[in-house]
């Protein structure tokens, strides 16, 4: 069934793992991981964009989302990912999502909790959850490049005022994550003995301090994608061009996971699956120009992404 993340959140806080929130686009996307969920019978956040919503249609989304629930018995909450005001998080409630983001981080403090009152009320007055954000994340999000000099780590001691001012049942906050396929620039990271690129350790100090101010609360976790090195490389080798690549190592998101973070948001893995599978295919086969053909091998790619999450980051198979 369509739920909120109520109870998904409870029972992954108890529980100590977290529940996969993919962004989903098209059919392919939809079906991989819907797919993939039913399979490992895991409870699922399937997320949507302004961008998503531009691209595909708000009512396709909706009806895609209903068809995988007509195919699975599946534990599926809707959400919008990064709602950037009133207007948008009401037309999606008004559409049947279970739960909204309404994304204040960029305003100030006073300004955020204004915003994000204001969309808890309406949201919760129809049933639908909320999630709010503190602090701001690097990286690029529908085209809005926010330079790492910018991002700003979530402050712990506002944590307790946003969240009793404002209503919100779950709160994202910035420790280190960003948006997109380049979360680190080189100069960032260390290099190991091999060579290769090593990230900067996420802020637990910052998500323990704010777990110890709010107890029992779900934290989300936006950009976080690991940047699967083995898509990167068949990109690579096929054609595509994604020097420098990098997002976070799974060891950080699996201890995230455990810890308060009970949503973790999955993008960019999603968009280089289906784009190795293509590339691949497109390589192999020069011949071939049905779509279903090389859509077919992007779609199965993020299947065994998404299994792949499931069963060895997120810790949320046969939790449904
Ligand atoms: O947070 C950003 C998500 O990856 C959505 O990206 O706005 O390009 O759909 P998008
Ligand atoms: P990634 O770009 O790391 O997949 O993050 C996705 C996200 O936070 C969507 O809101
Ligand atoms: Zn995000
Ligand atoms: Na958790």
């Amino acid at each position: 069934p369509l739920v909120t993340t109520t109870d998904m959140f409870k029972k992954a806080y108890a529980g100590h793992y977290a529940i996969g929130a993919f962004n989903i686009n098209n059919m392919e996307i939809v079906q991989a991981v819907t797919d993939a969920a039913a399979d490992l019978q895991s409870p699922i956040i399937l997320q949507a964009s302004a961008g998503a919503r531009k691209y595909a249609k708000p009512s396709y989304l909706k009806h895609l989302v209903e068809a995988a629930l007509e195919d699975h018995d599946l534990t599926v909450a809707l959400h919008l990912d990064h709602g950037a005001d009133f207007e948008t998080c009401k037309s999606c409630i008004d559409g049947g999502f279970t739960s909204v983001m309404i994304d204040g981080s960029k305003h100030s403090f006073e300004d955020n909790i204004a915003l994000t009152k204001q969309v808890v009320e309406y949201a919760h007055a129809h049933g639908v959850v909320v999630e709010g954000e503190l602090g701001q994340l690097a990286g690029i999000e529908d085209d809005v490049k926010v330079a790492a000099h910018e991002a700003s780590y979530t402050r712990p001691e506002e944590v307790e005022e946003f969240v009793s001012r404002t209503g919100v049942d779950s709160l994202a906050i910035a420790i280190g994550t960003s948006h997109g396929a380049y979360k680190f620039t080189p100069e960032q990271c260390t290099r190991n003995e091999q060579g290769i690129l090593v990230p900067p350790t996420l802020r637990f100090d910052i998500l323990e301090e704010v777990a110890k101010r709010l107890p029992d609360f779900p934290i989300v976790l936006h950009g976080a994608s690991s940047v699967v090195p083995e898509y990167v490389k068949i990109i690579n080798e096929n054609g595509g061009n994604l020097p420098d690549a990098i997002g976070i190592p799974e060891d950080q998101l699996r201890k995230a996971a455990r810890l308060a973070v009970c949503k973790i948001n999955i993008d960019s893995d999603i968009r280089l699956a289906l784009t190795a599978g293509v590339r691949l295919h497109m390589a192999q086969h020069p011949d071939h120009f049905d779509p279903r053909q090389y859509l077919k091998d992007g779609r199965q790619n993020v299947y065994d992404l998404v299994s792949h999450k499931i069963t060895e980051v997120l810790g949320s198979a046969h939790k449904a």
